[in-house]
């Protein structure tokens, strides 16, 4: 099964859909209630990352009796160094970001903390690629 999303950089107030619609999916498939809980930190916090610091990005999704694969990929300011980034309190996160409640440092380690296996690549100046796989 393959689900795409796609996210738009600023908007708050739908950031959450693709992770909240994988929920269900998931559920549907009665994967263990800790497994889905995992996936869907990991992938909401990928995805408020594009919203609070990209332009715009996908989410594609990719569930298999065994995984599920979730790429989500965005055109923005890239990272500059992800080693730093994934440090617990790093965050770049301007004014109007943090005013709305993020920017706490915590979505990277976060996403480590949740997922099997996560890649991170990209490229400054044109966008950023985090790739997610759980296992069920
Ligand atoms: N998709 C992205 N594009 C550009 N920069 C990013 C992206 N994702 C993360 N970053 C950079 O990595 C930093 C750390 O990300 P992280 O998700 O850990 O924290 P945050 O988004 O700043 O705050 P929080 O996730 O706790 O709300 C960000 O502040 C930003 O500089
Ligand atoms: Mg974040």
């Amino acid at each position: 099964m393959k689900l795409t999303f796609t996210i738009q950089g600023g908007d708050f107030t739908n950031a959450g859909h693709p992770s909240s619609e994988v929920k269900k999916v998931l559920k549907q498939l009665v994967i263990d209630g800790k497994t889905i809980k995992n996936i869907v930190i990991a992938l909401y916090e990928a995805e408020v990352n594009v919203v609070a610091h990209a332009w715009k990005g996908t989410v594609t999704v990719e569930i298999d009796e065994k995984k599920i694969t979730m790429l989500v990929e965005d055109e923005g300011p890239g990272i500059p160094d992800i080693a730093l980034a994934m440090q617990a309190g790093y965050s770049t996160a301007s004014k109007k970001v943090r005013e709305m409640g993020f920017g706490a440092g915590m979505g990277l380690p976060n996403i480590k903390k949740n997922t099997d296996e996560l890649f991170i690549e990209s490229e400054v100046d044109k966008g950023t690629k985090v790739k997610m796989i759980n296992y069920f």
